[in-house]
């Protein structure tokens, strides 16, 4: 039982970190697994803050921390770490959840552009968020924080070749805010979000181990 717990729980990760690493989209992994993945990464002791656990893995029932509100008592099972090992884990950890964020905001705008998913409405809204976002995307990477060799995240090369990585981000920050443009122009939209999916894959082809 624990072994094809344990199994189901690899089977999710990798799938998660697939999912995310790739970009698609992260509503395809059901997030039980994900969670449960976490909480086995962590009792295994590889819950070290390079890992993919985002500093606040799953906890138990037990453990959860306890909320009240207008709508009953109810615990979070997903706690933010009070701490991190040190600023370059705690900036991998932002980070990682901008990128998210990004890639949230850029899915959610293809599944209205690309595909038959409504929500006209809110592309202003996601490609706001996307701008803003992408121009601060650098500071992202203020303190040198590479993953471990061999590991996922960031390459060595993003800090060892800075002037190098200042054009990703530009052109990165460039693009997020001439697509906000586009929308609020009413402009040529899918080719915008094509052309901007451009700047986040050649970043990640180049400077992210995956
Ligand atoms: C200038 C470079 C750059 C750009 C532009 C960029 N990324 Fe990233 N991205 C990275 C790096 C480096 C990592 C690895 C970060 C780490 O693990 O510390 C990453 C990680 C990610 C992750 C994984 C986050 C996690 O939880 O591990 C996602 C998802 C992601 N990026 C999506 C996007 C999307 C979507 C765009 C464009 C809308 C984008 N990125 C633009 C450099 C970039």
């Amino acid at each position: 039982m624990k072994n094809s717990r344990r199994l189901m729980a690899g089977l999710g990760l990798a799938a998660g970190t697939y999912v995310l690493a790739a970009g698609i989209v992260a509503f395809a992994v059901p997030g039980a697994e994900v969670q449960i993945s976490r909480a086995d990464s962590m009792g295994q002791g590889q819950g070290h803050s390079h890992s993919h656990d985002h500093g606040h893995s799953h906890v138990s029932a037990e453990q959860a921390e306890q909320l009240t509100g207008p709508f009953g008592a109810h615990g979070d099972r997903h706690p933010q770490a009070a701490s991190f090992a040190s600023p370059a884990d705690g900036l991998t950890e932002r980070r990682r959840r901008a990128m998210s964020a990004l890639s949230g905001h850029f899915r959610a705008v293809s599944a209205t552009l690309l595909s038959d998913a409504g929500g006209e409405d809110m592309i202003g809204i996601h490609a706001d968020a996307l701008a803003a976002l992408g121009g601060r995307i650098d500071t992202l990477f203020d303190i040198a924080s590479p993953a471990p060799e061999g590991e996922k995240g960031a390459l060595a090369a993003i800090w060892a070749q800075p002037d190098n990585f200042a054009r990703y981000t530009s052109a990165f920050s460039t693009e997020a805010e001439r697509f906000a443009q586009t929308v609020r122009d009413g402009g040529d939209m899918v080719n915008g979000l094509h052309d901007l999916r451009y700047y986040c894959v050649a970043c990640h082809a180049d400077f992210r181990q995956r």
